[in-house]
């Protein structure tokens, strides 16, 4: 057991409701790449303005589309790591104990539920189910690539599919939105796993959880605009430092 992690593991295994916003760092260790590490972030290469708007996908839907679809059968391709089993391993034993376990992420990749969570809740959509654009009826597409950019809608003749994600500009899922006010209302514990905490709304709960009184625990390798308001803010990756804790807050 790494001993910095015990006052974090202690409010773990005493916490009634813990809610968990994971980013793109979760999944770091699962082969996706982040987007704003300095070294390989995936905005490094790819301009956001012109991949990831309405207005780029309005433009160029197949270059949008070509890029969405290669990123997607990464995800499918990938298998959670161990900071992903350990959130799902924490989630059963909290639903066993009849205490709250709620996920907020803002990854697309769906390995959260690979992993073997359930009250997971996506943010920012998924890249895994795609969205006709003109009945916004969506769709699971099998897990080979398209053999048309854009993909034709197989609902609307002549519309297209769009990814099932939040772009720049957007707004995130109501539905989504709700869930996660609904959860920060009871929770006692935050972790902030695996983000660069720079993008609102998804930003913005930690500082809410801090106001209402929840312990906030950080993980993640590099400092954050979080890390001056956390409880703890613990330094390494996410697959390292997540089972430890949840193996010593559930022993
Ligand atoms: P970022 O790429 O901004 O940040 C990834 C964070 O993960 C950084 O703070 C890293 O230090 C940290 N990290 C890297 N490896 C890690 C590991 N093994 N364990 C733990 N942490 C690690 O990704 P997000 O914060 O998820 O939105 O970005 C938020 C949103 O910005 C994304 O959902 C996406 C993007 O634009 C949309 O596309 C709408």
């Amino acid at each position: 057991m790494i001993p910095h992690l015990h006052p974090a593991a202690t409010a773990l295994a005493h916490a009634q409701h813990v809610v968990v916003i994971t980013g793109a760092g979760i999944s770091a260790e699962s082969g996706i790449r982040t987007f704003r590490d300095t070294m390989e972030g995936l905005w490094k290469d790819f301009d956001p303005a012109t991949l990831a708007t309405p207005e780029a996908f309005e433009r160029d839907p197949a270059t949008v589309t070509r890029w969405y679809d290669w990123r997607r059968l990464g995800c499918l391709t990938a298998e959670p790591n161990p900071g992903h089993i350990a959130l799902a391993r924490l989630e059963r034993n909290l639903a066993a104990t009849d205490r709250h376990f709620t996920l907020l992420t803002q990854n697309v990749d769906r390995l959260h539920q690979k992993a073997g969570s359930h009250n997971v809740i996506e943010l920012h959509g998924s890249i895994i189910q795609w969205r006709c654009t003109a009945s916004s009826r969506t769709t699971t597409p099998p897990p080979e690539p398209f053999t048309t950019f854009p993909p034709p809608s197989p609902f609307v003749p002549s519309a297209i599919l769009r990814p099932d994600v939040v772009w720049f500009g957007e707004s995130l899922p109501e539905s989504a939105l709700d869930a996660a006010d609904i959860a920060m209302r009871s929770c006692d514990l935050f972790c902030s796993i695996g983000t660069s905490s720079v993008v609102y709304p998804a930003a913005g709960f930690a500082e809410l959880a801090r106001r209402r009184g929840a312990s906030i625990l950080e993980i993640n390798p590099n400092p954050t605009p979080l890390s001056p308001l956390a409880t703890w803010s613990l330094r390494g990756k996410a697959g390292d430092l997540l089972p430890a804790l949840v193996d010593h807050a559930l022993a």
